[in-house]
């Protein structure tokens, strides 16, 4: 290969890496299960109900952007904006407070 189109390759596995990175949503480990006491199946699935329902509008926040009670504020509001009943608020939930800003 040209050194010049390896060099390109690079650049564009580079900048691949790093919007993959910013936009890592964790997934929930055994750890985290155990540490909380739910079920990781209950949490894999808040996590899959966060991506379908709560990207459209804005990027997913990162889990570790708010603490759980600026979650649940923001959830109040949020949940007129999509179709989701409270038992799926509330999975959603148990995946955002399972990680969240500490303090
Ligand atoms: C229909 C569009 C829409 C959808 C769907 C939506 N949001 Fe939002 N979200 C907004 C808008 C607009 C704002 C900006 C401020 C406001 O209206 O409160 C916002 C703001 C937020 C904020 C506050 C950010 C900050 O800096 O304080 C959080 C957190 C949030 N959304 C989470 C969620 C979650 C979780 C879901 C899914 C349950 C969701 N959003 C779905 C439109 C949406």
């Amino acid at each position: 290969m040209h050194f010049k189109y390896q060099a390109l390759s690079l650049f564009i596995l580079f900048v691949f890496a790093i919007v993959a990175c910013r936009q890592a949503l964790y997934i929930p480990t055994l750890s985290d299960s155990q540490r909380i006491g739910v079920p990781c199946d209950t949490l894999v699935i808040g996590r899959n109900l966060y991506v379908k329902n709560c990207g459209s509008c804005h990027n997913l926040f990162k889990t570790e952007q708010f603490t759980k009670n600026e979650w649940a504020k923001a959830m109040v509001v949020m949940q007129k904006k999509t179709k989701c009943n409270n038992q799926e608020v509330k999975l959603i939930m148990k995946y955002l407070i399972t990680r969240p800003k500490q303090g």
